[in-house]
């Protein structure tokens, strides 16, 4: 299962990628925006901190096939490296999909609401289709069962396709779909941070390092006993 970094703020990704096992970066029109800063500059020192190899999605925002195409083929010549061309899945975004890819670009399928559109998009070609989770849930669609069912059908079609959620509010929403064994998730730093913190790990760790303090000497390591042979 990938992991992947749903932000654009440098700093917030270096941070991340000090202690999560990171794949790679998505970005869209709005994570873009709220950093107010040149675009492809900023995909570009994006792509630049993340470890060679890395996976990053870039979202088109041309209304029309024709259109999000020619998008496409100029994102490919500015931005080198592992590029995921996003295209929404309205009516256009399907007919550009195939022909992407015929470029020899990779797609994600974005802005999926129901499991008809995921295999849809799928099936037109994308690499992955992304069921937006917690905005399901606000539209009183339960969120976690689409990327499920999604991810089922995909499995049981063969497709070259999978699964990558997005939209994510709580850990709680990514546990469920790591049950489930979908192919990729991203979510934003602090629901990223939320899947491992625990409280009671801290607690259990103070409690060891203490006893073993009252041993050799409080914040003295294993360093320095063996410093002092
Ligand atoms: O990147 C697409 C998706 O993650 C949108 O998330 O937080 O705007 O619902 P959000």
């Amino acid at each position: 299962m990938l992991m992947l970094i749903d932000h654009a703020n440098v700093e917030a990704i270096e941070k991340t990628l000090d202690y999560l096992p990171i794949d790679g970066v998505t970005t869209n029109p709005t994570i873009l925006y709220r950093e107010g800063k040149e675009p492809l500059d900023l995909l570009r020192r994006i792509r630049d901190v993340l470890p060679v190899g890395s996976q990053i999605h870039v979202q088109i925002v041309s209304q029309r096939a024709d259109d999000m195409v020619a998008e496409a083929k100029a994102l490919r010549s500015a931005l080198s490296g592992n590029l995921f061309i996003k295209l929404p899945v309205t009516r256009e975004g399907f007919a550009a999909i195939p022909r992407i890819v015929k470029e020899g670009m990779q797609v994600t399928a974005t802005g999926i609401h129901s499991s008809m559109q995921g295999f849809m998009a799928a099936k037109a070609g994308a690499r992955y289709v992304a069921p937006y989770v917690n905005r399901m849930d606000n539209y009183g669609i339960d969120g976690v069962r689409v990327a499920t069912e999604i991810h089922k059908t995909l499995r049981s079609y063969d497709m070259h396709a999978d699964v990558l959620a997005a939209s994510f509010k709580n850990s709680e929403q990514v546990l469920e779909l790591v049950r489930q064994g979908v192919g990729a998730i991203t979510a934003a730093p602090d629901v990223l941070a939320a899947l491992i913190k625990n409280p009671a790990t801290d607690a259990a760790i103070a409690d060891q390092n203490r006893d073993f303090g009252f041993l050799i000497g409080e914040k003295r390591t294993w360093l320095d006993l063996v410093n002092e042979r």
